[in-house]
């Protein structure tokens, strides 16, 4: 079976190429290297010893995709690829529409006539806003807090009315929470090229001494320390999720969403603790004021992910920190 992975040099999908060739399947990738690098093709072929296409090159250009598909007989697609900074997303939000949508509707137009009709989708917890109870249910309320978040929304309107137009499409939605770690390999990792806006990154600079200090967002929510509660998943379990995804979209026509976390919550200064303590490292920190749009607690109930994908993250928050600094120590 070949799989076309959209930004799939990124962290998330550079991690799933490599679970989708251990599982034997053929890999297509299309990326534009916006916020990824194209030696991660090369890891992904050390890693796995195997060897896969890539093409150099954007969503939004349709002539690019109808190659894709003219060329190479694509089974299923894993839809990656998209901006996705939510604070960027604020400042930007026409280019965060422009862009997430154009090249969500081009696939999809593309898909369409080449009668390609399987998609995972990477959709995001982003999408709850701050829930009103814990832990979130995929059937929760969706209410976006920025445009990032919106445009992971809409489309996934846009793929109930396409799979509601066409019974013939095969659509799993999964809603990530908060991605961390790196493959056991140390050679694919997160590793932001600009200052990172997310905790683990941030955390991971400070203890290799690129950066000062880390700001900790807020110490007075309604959470067990004060500090903002996320339910962190190591890249590799939520790889291993789209691996289930893909078996299941293989045998079931619909569509239907997943959460994809471990259904606990960690605060940031036990982050920041166990990061500590696992790699034997100091992190400096100061508490600062709350990020704007920032929720008090975020984690998942995982149980329908574990019934019909057959789905349950197993790597601990020790294997995380771990893994984050392991990779950043040999690649910064
Ligand atoms: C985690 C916690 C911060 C940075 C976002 C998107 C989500 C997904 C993951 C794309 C919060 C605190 C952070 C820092 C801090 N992105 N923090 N200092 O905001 O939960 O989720 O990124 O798919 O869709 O919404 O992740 O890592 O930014 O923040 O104190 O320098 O760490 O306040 O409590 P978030 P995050």
């Amino acid at each position: 079976m070949k799989i076309l992975v959209t930004g799939g040099c990124g962290f998330i999908g550079s991690h799933t190429c490599c679970e989708l060739l251990d599982n034997n399947y053929e890999v297509v990738v299309i990326d534009n290297l916006s916020n990824s690098k194209e030696d991660v093709i090369d890891k992904i072929k050390k890693i796995t010893n195997k060897d896969l296409k890539f093409y150099k090159g954007d969503l939004c250009d349709k002539e690019l995709v109808d190659k894709i598909f003219k060329n190479e007989n694509i089974d299923a697609v894993i839809h990656f690829a998209g901006l996705k900074a939510v604070g960027e997303s604020v400042k930007k939000p026409l280019l965060y529409y422009r862009n997430n949508f154009d090249s969500t509707l081009t696939l999809l137009e593309v898909m369409c006539k080449y009668n390609c009709k399987k998609l995972v989708f990477s959709s995001s917890a982003t999408v709850y806003g701050n829930p009103k109870t814990l832990p979130i249910k995929e059937d929760f309320p969706l209410k976006t807090t920025n445009p990032y978040g919106s445009t992971k929304l809409y489309i996934e309107g846009i793929l109930k009315d396409l799979y509601n137009s066409d019974h013939e499409w095969s659509i799993a939605v999964l809603r990530y929470f908060n991605p961390i770690g790196a493959h056991k390999s140390y050679l694919i990792g997160e590793n932001p090229n600009d200052i990172p806006n997310n905790l683990m990154p941030y955390i991971v600079k400070v203890a290799t001494g690129k950066l000062e200090q880390l700001s900790i967002f807020g110490n007075d929510y309604n959470t067990i320390d004060g500090t903002g509660v996320r339910d962190y998943i190591h890249v590799v379990d939520l790889a291993i999720g789209h691996i289930k995804a893909i078996e299941l979209i293989n045998k079931e026509k619909g569509i239907d969403f997943y959460n994809l976390g471990t259904g606990h919550g960690y605060s940031v200064l036990e982050i920041v603790k166990t990061f500590e303590k696992v790699n034997n490292v100091k992190v400096n920190y100061k508490i600062t004021d709350r990020r704007p749009g920032d929720i008090d607690a975020c984690y998942a109930d995982c149980s329908y992910a574990l019934k019909k994908l057959n789905f349950k993250a197993t790597k601990t928050i020790e294997e995380m920190v771990k893994d984050s600094y392991e990779y950043a120590k040999r690649n910064s």
